[in-house]
C-alpha cells in the first residue's frame, strides 16, 4: 500500500520519472482526438481533415508503428540495455515530436506519427521491465502500475491541452496554425526530460547479471534497496538471479547442443519460448491478455466516446468536456488506488472485479442504446444514465485490466527470454489496439448496440479465463515464477535459503 512505497522513496522516484514515458504514450493517443477538429488544422491540410478514411489511418498508424517498436526493442533492450534503449526510445520519441510539429505537408504527419508510434511501442515495452527487474517483489505491481499512471495523465492532458490551444491567436477561420503545433510541440518537452533523466539511472541489475556483471548487479541492487552491499538479502537476491541465469543457460546448451553462434542462439530463444510448454504457457497469458484487454472495448470508448455522447442528445461543447474531458479524468483518477493496492489485493481478484464491471456496464450501455436509439431527444435521462455507465466502465477499465495488463507480462518469464517475451505481449496489445481502432466505426454503425454486446462478451470471457487459468503472481518473486506455473525446472538452490538465515 501507500506507505510500503514510501518507505521505498528511492525507487518510488525511479517509478514516477519512468511513467514519464507512459505519459507520451497516453498524450500520443488522446492528443490527436483534438487536433484533428481544429479549423487550422483543417486549412493546413484539407484532403486530410474531410476523409475520415484517412483520418482513421493517421490515429491508427501509431498504434501499428508501436508494435513494431515493442517488437524491435525486445534484442535491443538485452544488447543496449533497458536503460540506454529507453534512452532510444526517448530520442525516437523526440523526433517524431519535432517532424509532426514542423509539418507542412501530410507525408509529414504520417511520417512524425509513424516515428512517434516505434517510440512509444519501445518505451511501452521496455518501462514495465525495466521498473519490474528493479522492484522489490512486494512493491512489484504498485511500481509497474506507474506506466498506466503515466499513460492516463498523458490522456488526460492532451485533452485540457488541446482545449486550452484551441484558442492560440483567433478562433474559427483565422485560428492560427500554433493552435495545432503547440499541443504538439509540448511533447518534445516531456521526451526530452525523460532523454536527460536516463543518464541518472541505475541499470537493471537483472540486465547486468544477463551480461555477466554481477559485482555491478550486486551495486545497483543496493543502491536501489538502499542497503550495503554486504546485506544478506542483496546477497541473496544476487544468488537467486544468478541461479535462475545458470539453469536458463544450462537448459539452452541441452536442448541445443554446440551452439555457440550468438545470433543462433538468439533465434533458439525465440524458438524456445513456442516450443517449450512452460513457456508457451507463459506466453499466451501474456499474450491473451493483452488480446483481452483491447477486446474489453476500452479504446473503441476512448476514440469514439464523442460520437457515442453525441448519438444520446448531448451537442455542441458539451460532448467533448464529457466525453473526452471527464472520461480522461475518470481514467487518471480510477487508476490510482490499484497503484497504491495492488500488492495487497492481488492481480486476479483486481482483474475479476473489474471484467465483471466492464461487462454489466456494456450490457446497460447496449440495452439503452437499443431501446432509446431513436428516441434519446424525447429521454434525457437515458442519455444522463448512458454517460454514466460510460464513466463506470471506463472506471473498471483504469483500475483493473488498464493496470495489470502491463504488470503480469513483465513478471512472469525467466531472465534470458523475458525481455523478447514482453515485447511479443507488448506488440500484440498495440497491434489489437490498430485493429479495433479500424474496425470499430464500422461495428458501431453496423452492429449498433449489438457492438456493446460484443465487448461485453469478451469481459466475461476475460473473467473466467482469468478465474480458472491465470494464477496469482502478487508477491512471487521473479525467480521463483517457475514454481508458480509448475515448470519443469529445478527450484534454483538458492530459494531454499530465503528464510532469512543470514547465511546466503
Ligand atoms: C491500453 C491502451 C488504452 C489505455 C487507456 C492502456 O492500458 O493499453 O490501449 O488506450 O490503457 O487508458
Amino acid at each position: 500500500g501507500f506507505g510500503g512505497l514510501l518507505r521505498e522513496p528511492y525507487i518510488l522516484g525511479l517509478a514516477c520519472f519512468a511513467s514519464i514515458g507512459g505519459f507520451l504514450f497516453g498524450y500520443d493517443l488522446g492528443v490527436i482526438a483534438g487536433v484533428i477538429t481544429m479549423p487550422s488544422f483543417a486549412r493546413d491540410f484539407p484532403s486530410l481533415a474531410s476523409d475520415p478514411t484517412l483520418q482513421g489511418w493517421m490515429v491508427s498508424t501509431l498504434a501499428l508503428s508501436a508494435a513494431v517498436g515493442s517488437l524491435a526493442n525486445g534484442p535491443l533492450a538485452d544488447h543496449l540495455s533497458r536503460r540506454w534503449s529507453l534512452l532510444l526510445g526517448a530520442i525516437v520519441s523526440t523526433v517524431g515530436a519535432v517532424v509532426q510539429t514542423a509539418a507542412v505537408n501530410m507525408a509529414m504527419i504520417f511520417a512524425g506519427r509513424a516515428i512517434a508510434g516505434l517510440s512509444i511501442g519501445m518505451l511501452s515495452m521496455v518501462i514495465p521491465l525495466y521498473l519490474s527487474e528493479l522492484a522489490p517483489a512486494h512493491l512489484r505491481g504498485s511500481l509497474v502500475t506507474m506506466q498506466q499512471v503515466g499513460a492516463t495523465a498523458g490522456i488526460m492532458a492532451s485533452f485540457w491541452i488541446d482545449y486550452a490551444a484551441m484558442n492560440i491567436r483567433g478562433s474559427g477561420d483565422g485560428q492560427s496554425s500554433l493552435a495545432w503545433r503547440v499541443p504538439l510541440a509540448l511533447r518534445c518537452g516531456a521526451s526530452l526530460v525523460l532523454g536527460l533523466g536516463a543518464f541518472w539511472l541505475p541499470y537493471s541489475p537483472r540486465w547486468l547479471m544477463l551480461t555477466d556483471r554481477e559485482h555491478g548487479a550486486a551495486a545497483s541492487l543496493s543502491r536501489v534497496r538502499r542497503m550495503s552491499v554486504y546485506d544478506w538479502r542483496i546477497q541473496r537476491e544476487v544468488a537467486e538471479i544468478r541461479a535462475s541465469l545458470k539453469l536458463d543457460g544450462d537448459r539452452l546448451a541441452a536442448r541445443f547442443p554446440g551452439v555457440t553462434s550468438k545470433p543462433r542462439l538468439f533465434v533458439a530463444q525465440y524458438a524456445e519460448l513456442v516450443r517449450e510448454r512452460q513457456f508457451r504457457g507463459r506466453l499466451f497469458i501474456a499474450c491473451f491478455l493483452q488480446v483481452l484487454q483491447q477486446l474489453t472495448g476500452i479504446n473503441a470508448v476512448i476514440f469514439y466516446a464523442p460520437s457515442i455522447f453525441k448519438a444520446t442528445g448531448l451537442s455542441g461543447n458539451s460532448i467533448s468536456l464529457l466525453a473526452t474531458g471527464v472520461v480522461g479524468v475518470v481514467n487518471f483518477l480510477a487508476t490510482i488506488p490499484t497503484m497504491l493496492f495492488l500488492d495487497r489485493w492481488g492481480r486476479r481478484p483486481v482483474l475479476i472485479a473489474g471484467a465483471s464491471g466492464m461487462s454489466v456496464s456494456h450490457l446497460v450501455m447496449g440495452t439503452l442504446y437499443a431501446v432509446y436509439q431513436h428516441s434519446w431527444a424525447e429521454h434525457a435521462a437515458a442519455g444522463w444514465a448512458m454517460a454514466t455507465f460510460v464513466w463506470i466502465y471506463v472506471a473498471c477499465f483504469a483500475f483493473s485490466a488498464g493496470c495489470v495488463g502491463w504488470v503480469i507480462p513483465s513478471e512472469i518469464f525467466p531472465p534470458a527470454v523475458r525481455s523478447k517475451a514482453v515485447s511479443l505481449a507488448i506488440a500484440t496489445s498495440w497491434f489489437f489496439s490498430f485493429v479495433i481502432a479500424l474496425v470499430t466505426p464500422v461495428m458501431l454503425d453496423s452492429l449498433r448496440y449489438g457492438a456493446f454486446y460484443f465487448f461485453s462478451a469478451f469481459c466475461i470471457v476475460l473473467l473466467v479465463w482469468v478465474y480458472f487459468f491465470v494464477p496469482e503472481t502478487q508477491g512471487v518473486r521473479m525467480e521463483e515464477m517457475d514454481r508458480l506455473f509448475r515448470g519443469s525446472r529445478e527450484q534454483p538452490q538458492c530459494t531454499h535459503l530465503t528464510v532469512g538465515t543470514g547465511t546466503a
